[in-house]
Formats: structure tokens, C-alpha cells, sequence
């Protein structure tokens, strides 16, 4: 059976909440668009989804994904181009990455009708919540949970898949501090390090809070067996820029998550001639290149960070400032030629930005 688009059924809202809005102040994650897209997997199939008006939902206490953590997520943005058309980045790469969170949870796979018509449909009806401010965007939070109503130890055979949308501006809306972790562990080889579990955030709250009241922003994973080489942050990947070349942690190990804004950052630097080495970094070689002035910045990337400027890198008592902002010359660059290829305003040769 071809299931399209159109086998997506929509129950539209009578009132929008567009009016609610106010564009000048919009906070990450605070405010949803008026539709949300729910599908329900039962018998080892997916049921038609619906697109329907954002609602509160209703589990059993017993509901699996309270107690174990069934749960996977994505991160995708719709932006507008300069005629106001919608553009999707990259949301076939989300599709992929949420089908690997899927198998390491033993959970069943998202049809690419579901992801990516779904989140179509979804956008393209909620079209007038994507805010037009530089750095803008519509935030698409697809994601799935299981949904069996017990308590006993096993793989779920009922999981819901929703999509909601939340506009966006900036993450971070100053450059950011970091300290790095030695003590706290966030993945091993073998792990769930490289998918989007919602457990691999949940134990992040802890160590996260503790270098919060320290004054930090995010940390900086490390190695579980060494906490000699660097990971990811806690919201987004990380990557240096040492001498003249770009260094970021490889994703060999699968402990780091594959990032889309990652790749993105990688493929548009190694096009413009720029080395990037994708490889283990300790932090013992990032204090190095600090002490003989060779680091020259320092920054992470994300779907909802983007491309965030850390000005201080803190390890145990040795803060490392990083140079003024002004003088990057590779996060800035970067950080144009991103939007220019998700507002729309340059030739997307990769087919990056997908239309509604
Ligand atoms: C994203 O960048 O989309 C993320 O999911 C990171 C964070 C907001 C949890």
C-alpha cells in the first residue's frame, strides 16, 4: 500500500492562538503551534496518523514509558524564505537518526510517510507560526513513547508518535561557559550515546545542575574510562579550531550523537578548502593549543543551539578564555552561510532545505 500525504487525516482548530504571540519575545520551548500530529503503532503496525489541535494528553499510571524510558526524540526547524515559504531542513537526516534511536530501543521503525509527509502537512498547515526574525525559526519536536498500559519489564508493542512545533528564536542568546566533566559519565561505547533517548538527557539533569550553581552554562562530556577525550555538550556537539584546521570528537564509538547542524558544519568547511579532522581530541591537546595560543575558538552546534560561541572552556581550575568573537573567522562564517542556506537566500546545491 503507498500511503501518502493525503491518508493523513486533519482535524483543524476553530480559533488559532496565533494572536497569543508575540514575535518580539519569543522564548525557547515556551509556546506551541495551534496542530500536532499523533500516530498510534498497535499489532505491528502504524494506524493512521491524525493531525489535530494541540492538546493535553491521558495515560494509565502503568503507561511504559513512565517507568523505563522508552523514548526517543528528534529536533528539526522550518524556517521561512524571503518569499515566506516554508523550508524544512535536512528532516530526511532526522527521519534516519530517529530510526536508529528506534532499533537501540527496541522500538519499531517511523515510515518516511509518517516523518516527513507528516511533518509536511503539519508545517505547512501551521505555516503562519514560523516567526520571519533573524535567527528565527519553527522548532519540530517529533517523538515517540511507549505506550503499553504495564508494569513488567519488556519491550512495548503499543508506541504513539507525535510531532509538535514550538516557534523559536535563539538558544543561547550569549556566548557560552563550559565546564568540562570528569566525574559524571554520559556514554560508553556500547551505550546509548549516539541516539536521541530521552534517558540520555534525563541523566544529564543532575551533574548539569551541579555546574550550573558553579556559574557554567553546559558541560563538556569526556570519556568514561579515561575522562581524557572530549564528547559532546550537553545540548549540542563541539568543535575546535586549532591553528588552521577544525577539530571535532569522531562518532566512530557511537557515544556521540550524529549531529545534523554537525554534518552541515563539516561538509560547508571542507568545501570552502577548510581541514576538518574528525578524530579523538583529549583535553590535555585542547589545554596545549590554549597555552601556546593556538586555540582560536571554540564553539557548538545543534538544530536548537545552532552555532553557539563558547567564550570560556573550564577544566578542574584552569579556565581557558577563549579570543574576542569578533576575530572568528570560521564560527562566523559558518554561522552566515547557514542561514543564508536555511532562509533560503542562497542556491541550497546540497538539497538541504526541503519545501512544504
Ligand atoms: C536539538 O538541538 O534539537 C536538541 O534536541 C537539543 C536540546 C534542545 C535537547
Amino acid at each position: 500500500m503507498i500511503v501518502t500525504a493525503l491518508d493523513i487525516k486533519v482535524s483543524k482548530v476553530e480559533n488559532s492562538r496565533i494572536g497569543e504571540l508575540d514575535p518580539s519575545n519569543i522564548q525557547f520551548g515556551k509556546t506551541y503551534s495551534d496542530h500536532m500530529l499523533v500516530a498510534y503503532y498497535e499489532d505491528g503496525v502504524w494506524k493512521q496518523p491524525e493531525i489535530m489541535p494541540f492538546h493535553d494528553l491521558t495515560f494509565s499510571p502503568a503507561t511504559t514509558f513512565f517507568h523505563y524510558g522508552q523514548a526517543i526524540f528528534e529536533g528539526v526547524k522550518a524556517y521561512k524564505d524571503p518569499e515566506g515559504n516554508p523550508l524544512i531542513f535536512r528532516p530526511y537526516d532526522n527521519w534516519t537518526r530517529m530510526n536508529r534511536s528506534a532499533e537501540r530501543m527496541a522500538m519499531p521503525e517511523v515510515p518516511e510517510y509518517i516523518f516527513i509527509e507528516g511533518m509536511r502537512k503539519l508545517i505547512d498547515l501551521d505555516r503562519d507560526w514560523i516567526p520571519t526574525g533573524e535567527e528565527s525559526s519553527l522548532y519540530i519536536r517529533p517523538f515517540m513513547l511507549a505506550i503499553d498500559e504495564f508494569i513488567g519489564v519488556r519491550p512495548a508493542e503499543k508506541f504513539m508518535f507525535m510531532i509538535i512545533t514550538s516557534p523559536a528564536g535563539p538558544y543561547y542568546n550569549h556566548p557560552v561557559s563550559i565546564y568540562v566533566q570528569d566525574k559524571y559519565v554520559r556514554a560508553f561505547p556500547g551505550g546509548i550515546g549516539f541516539t536521541k533517548a530521552a534517558g540520555n538527557y534525563g541523566m544529564s539533569m543532575y551533574p548539569t545542575q551541579q555546574i550550573k550553581k558553579m556559574g557554567y552554562d553546559q558541560i563538556l562530556w569526556t570519556d568514561g574510562f579515561e575522562h581524557k577525550y572530549v564528547q559532546e555538550i550537553g545540548t549540542m556537539n563541539v568543535f575546535f579550531v586549532i591553528g588552521d584546521k577544525v577539530i571535532t570528537p569522531d562518532i566512530t564509538q557511537d557515544t556521540i550523537l550524529a549531529g545534523v547542524t554537525r554534518d552541515s558544519v563539516i561538509t560547508l568547511l571542507r568545501e570552502k578548502g577548510i581541514i576538518v579532522e574528525e578524530r579523538p581530541l583529549s583535553i590535555d591537546e585542547i589545554e596545549a593549543a590554549y597555552r601556546s595560543g593556538q586555540l582560536k575558538e571554540a564553539f557548538g552546534t545543534g538544530t536548537a543551539a545552532s552555532i553557539a560561541p563558547i567564550y570560556a572552556l573550564t577544566f578542574h581550575e584552569d579556565k581557558m578564555l577563549l579570543p574576542p568573537m569578533e576575530t572568528w573567522e570560521v564560527a562566523n562564517w559558518l554561522k552566515k552561510e547557514l542561514a543564508d542556506i536555511r532562509y533560503g537566500r542562497k542556491t541550497d546545491i546540497h538539497g538541504w532545505a526541503v519545501s512544504v
